[in-house]
Order: structure tokens, then C-alpha cells, then sequence
């Protein structure tokens, strides 16, 4: 695979961060359902919590889940439209389900998530192994669409809705390690960036009712996790009314309430948009030491022609400003990262350079990077011309990389010699004698077990690292 394409060539994600952008989780529960289903889950994290309220529908209806496809009744693929790549990766899958279909005739398929939105109807014909496509706001529907199929009907809902946010559904955490979950606090998106296709796959914009995330905070409290990340496209335009209008919550004020539940509990969230991060959320964070001193604000570039062309409604000097309020707020300990495309429409190499211009400044810890890949009836693909050559492209991707692993190397020096309070999640990947976990800025740190297992917080002297993580030592 080119290395270029490939994630993990730069691999100092989170498992979460990991899971969110390329690769595929299963998990089971086994309860002695009649009926097993398997998901699959791709895209952003989004896209994983959803999969969580779906297998809970699912189970109401009588799946267990499994996490072995050759077990399964029903197989799930909840998929991802963002760049070509990943419909693609979800056509190959559906190319190797076929043969599992092959040895069990009776197995349903199911097209979940914003590929089935943005494909609709169409996706039956084309793949003749999918059985049902169902889109993000019509899980509701997954029982009558079940008995559709099971009837012997093909069966597509991809209506959207204004209200739908699944507020009252009870999540079942998949491949969770007991200490970090996600919560979903909204869906949708009203920006209309022009490259993005997440408007027209997840619809309009709404938040959910404060306080069934405040509740499903504390359930998860009450179960013994130690982490939540606040879920949405764009967290900073949060905003819930009561029916009367009396109460109105805000994104800091739900921060605020979530992380007011208890010390113990990390708060942290995804994704900032910079043009409406406010200082008060940056204040919000200050005052908590249990929020998180780590904010994801893509800039996806740093040129402000092509931040206009992108439709993202702020410029460069926006941005920095902003960046200059978390520095002024927060200090340099706030850990940051971006997204960032290279190659979109008309860029210049001047504009490129730009991008690593604004990277220099800001010194992220982490960024997601990719090289623009048009998405079928967004405003870039009939407005502007894909006019960047591929090779061009990947050149000024990889030079945007090789700008990252130096910076996140650079900002991971600088965490040597410092204690750092780390929640453990798991096991390295390398030995069962370590532990892994992540600082409060998201890094993942590695250090001996000693006598320390997963949900413990514990404080580690840094004495190494490579450009995805730290290495240390326990202190008692
Ligand atoms: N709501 C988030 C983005 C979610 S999509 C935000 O506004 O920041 C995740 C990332 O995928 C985007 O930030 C962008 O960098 C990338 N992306 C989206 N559409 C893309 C496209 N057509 N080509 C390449 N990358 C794209
Ligand atoms: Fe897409 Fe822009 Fe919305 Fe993010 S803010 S999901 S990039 S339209
Ligand atoms: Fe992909 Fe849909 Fe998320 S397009 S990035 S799964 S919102």
C-alpha cells in the first residue's frame, strides 16, 4: 500500500483515534438472543457511537451481537463517504461478505450509516449482496425493516430528520475497555464546507437534550468509566432549549455540567470548529482540571483564498487567532491537532506552502492529513475544478506529513523530564509487562505495570518517545 494513503504510516493515534479514521471494530454480547448480528463500523467516531445505539435496537429486537462473521444472521456495515477511498474499502468488503453468503444463503446484509444515505435506493442495484440500506436518522425503523427482509423484501429508509438524536436509546458499548465511552451530543452539520459531504449525508444540525447526556454521563459513572468524549461535527454551536424555553445550555455550559459529575471522570470532546470556539469554552476548560487540556481544530489549510474556496467562513489570521487565544488561556500545555487536505482546488504550490507555514506556527501535536478526494454533489465538485494532479498531490501530502512527524517529535521531546497523570486503558500492544494510556493532552504514554491496571489514573516520569508516544515510569 502506498504509505502515502496509508493512516497508519503515522501512527501515533489513540486506538480510539485509530478506530475513528480507518479500521473496522466488532464486539459481542451474549445473552442467548435467537439471532446474531455482526457490525461493522467506519468513519468517524460518529459513526462508531451510532453503531452503539444501533446494536441496541438490535438487541430489543432479539440480536446478540458477535463479533465472528461466521456466527452472524445479519451482518451490518455502518459506512463512511468522506473520501472515495473509504466507500471503496467498504465495496471490497461487501466483495468478501459474498463469499460468506455463498456458505449461508440465509444471511442478511445491511448498509448502514452515510454511504447508504448518499447512495440511497441505487446501492441495491449496484451491490446485489445488500439486502437492506438504512440511513443515520432511521435506526427507529430497523425492526420493520427486518421484517421486510425477512419477509423476503428488499428494504431502504434513508429519510433525515430535523429532531431525531436517539436521546432516549441506551447505547450498548462495543469493544469498550470499560474506561472510555463516547457520548454523543449532536447530529449533523449546517456548515456547508464545500469539499464535505457530511451535510448531505447526516442533514441538519441538532443537539440533544442536555439532560439525557448529563444522565448518560453519570450512568456511565456509575459503571465505573473513567472518560467521555463529547461527540459532534461541530461541538462549539452546541446549543439545547427546554420545550418552554425556560433553560438554554450552551456548549461550555454542558462541559461545565458533564464535568461537574464528579473529579474522577475526564472530559474531553470532538471536533472544534474555529470559527465558533468561543474564549468561554477555552475559560470552561481552564477552571476544570478534569476537561481535557487537548482540542481538535482543524484548519484543513492555511492559505485564506483557499479557506474561502473550502466555504469554511474563516482566514488565516481567524485562525491564529484563535489558536493565540488557547496559547493565551491555556498555555502552551494544551495539546492541539488539525486535519488538513492537501491539493484542493486550484492550490498553488505558494498557498501549499502556506499550510506548512501555519503548521510551524501553531507546533500540533498530532494531525489528520489527506489529500482532497471530490465527493459527488458537494459544492466543490460542481462549482470548481479538480484540477491538482494526483502526484501533485501526494507530494504535498507527504511533505505535510514528514512537517507533522517533526512537529509532533519536537512537542513530544518537551513532555521528557515531566510527570504526567496518565488513565490507563489496556495493555501495550507490544507486552502484557506494560500499560498503556493517554495524558491529559491525548498521548499515549507506555510504562511498566507494576502493580497499576486499566482505570487506575497514575502519575509517569517521561524519559523517552517517538513521534506517536511517550515512554515512562511509574511514580508512586
Ligand atoms: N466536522 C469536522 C470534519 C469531519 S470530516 C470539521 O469540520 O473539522 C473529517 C476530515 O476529513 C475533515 O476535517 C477533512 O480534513 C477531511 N475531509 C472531508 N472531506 C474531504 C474530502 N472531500 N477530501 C479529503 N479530505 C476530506
Ligand atoms: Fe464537513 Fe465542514 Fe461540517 Fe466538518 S464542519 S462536517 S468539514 S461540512
Ligand atoms: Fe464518514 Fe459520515 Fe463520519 S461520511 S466521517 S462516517 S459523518
Amino acid at each position: 500500500m502506498d504509505p502515502i494513503l496509508d493512516l497508519d504510516y503515522i501512527d501515533n493515534r489513540t486506538p480510539e483515534q485509530a478506530a475513528a479514521s480507518d479500521t473496522k471494530l466488532t464486539a459481542s454480547t451474549n445473552t442467548g438472543r435467537a439471532r446474531k448480528l455482526y457490525i461493522e463500523s467506519y468513519g468517524c467516531q460518529m459513526n462508531f457511537s451510532d453503531s452503539e445505539i444501533v446494536s441496541s435496537i438490535m438487541f430489543e429486537q432479539g440480536f446478540d451481537t458477535t463479533s465472528e462473521i461466521g456466527e452472524a444472521d445479519l451482518v451490518f456495515l455502518n459506512t463512511c463517504s468522506i473520501r472515495e477511498k473509504a466507500e471503496q474499502t467498504v465495496r471490497n468488503r461487501l466483495g468478501q461478505i459474498n463469499h460468506f453468503k455463498k456458505k449461508k444463503p440465509g444471511l442478511m446484509v445491511g448498509v448502514l450509516g452515510c454511504m447508504a444515505e448518499r447512495l440511497k435506493q441505487s446501492l441495491l442495484e449496484e451491490e446485489k449482496i445488500v439486502d437492506l440500506v438504512v440511513g443515520p436518522d432511521a435506526y427507529r425503523d430497523l425492526p420493520n425493516l427486518i421484517n421486510e427482509v425477512d419477509g423476503g423484501q428488499k428494504a431502504v429508509n434513508v429519510l433525515l430528520s430535523r429532531e431525531e438524536t436517539y436521546a432516549d436509546i441506551n447505547p450498548i458499548r462495543l469493544n469498550s475497555n470499560g474506561v472510555s465511552a463516547y457520548i454523543s451530543i449532536m447530529r449533523g452539520c449546517d456548515n456547508m464546507c464545500s469539499f464535505c459531504v457530511v451535510p448531505f449525508t447526516r442533514g441538519r444540525e441538532r443537539s440533544r437534550d442536555a439532560h439525557s447526556i448529563v444522565r448518560e454521563a453519570q450512568a456511565l459513572v456509575e459503571q465505573g468509566y473513567k472518560e467521555v468524549t463529547l461527540l459532534g461535527q461541530n461541538v462549539d454551536s452546541y446549543k439545547w432549549a427546554s420545550e418552554d424555553g425556560e433553560e438554554r445550555v450552551n456548549f461550555a455550559q454542558l462541559l461545565e455540567k458533564v464535568a461537574l459529575l464528579t473529579p474522577d471522570l475526564r472530559v474531553r470532546f470532538s471536533t472544534s470548529h474555529p470559527k465558533d470556539i468561543t474564549d468561554e469554552v477555552l475559560h470552561t476548560m481552564k477552571k476544570h482540571e478534569n476537561i481535557c487540556k487537548y482540542i481538535h481544530l482543524p484548519a484543513q489549510s492555511g492559505n485564506s483564498r483557499v479557506l474561502e474556496l473550502m466555504n469554511r467562513t474563516y482566514d488565516r489570521a481567524w485562525y491564529l487567532n484563535r489558536v493565540d487565544a488557547i496559547r493565551r488561556i491555556l498555555g502552551d500545555e494544551c495539546g492541539i491537532s488539525s486535519d488538513m487536505i492537501a491539493g484542493f482546488c486550484t492550490e498553488t504550490e505558494q498557498e501549499h506552502q502556506d499550510t506548512l507555514s501555519l503548521m510551524d506556527y501553531v507546533q500540533y501535536d498530532y494531525s489528520y492529513m489527506f489529500f482532497y478526494s471530490e465527493r459527488p454533489g458537494t459544492l466543490a465538485a460542481r462549482k470548481l475544478e479538480d484540477d491538482i494532479p494526483l502526484e501533485v498531490k501526494k507530494r504535498r501530502l507527504d511533505e505535510i506529513i514528514t512537517k507533522q512527524r517533526e512537529t509532533s517529535l519536537a512537542r513530544n521531546k518537551r513532555d521528557i523530564g515531566k510527570v504526567h497523570k496518565v488513565l490507563v486503558e489496556n495493555f501495550s500492544k507490544k507486552s502484557k509487562e506494560q500499560l498503556s494510556g493517554r495524558n491529559d493532552q491525548n498521548k499515549v504514554v507506555i510504562f511498566d505495570k507494576k502493580h497499576y491496571k486499566k482505570g487506575d489514573y497514575v502519575t509517569v516520569f517521561v524519559h523517552d518517545c517517538s513521534v506517536g508516544t511517550l515512554f515512562g515510569e511509574a511514580v508512586d
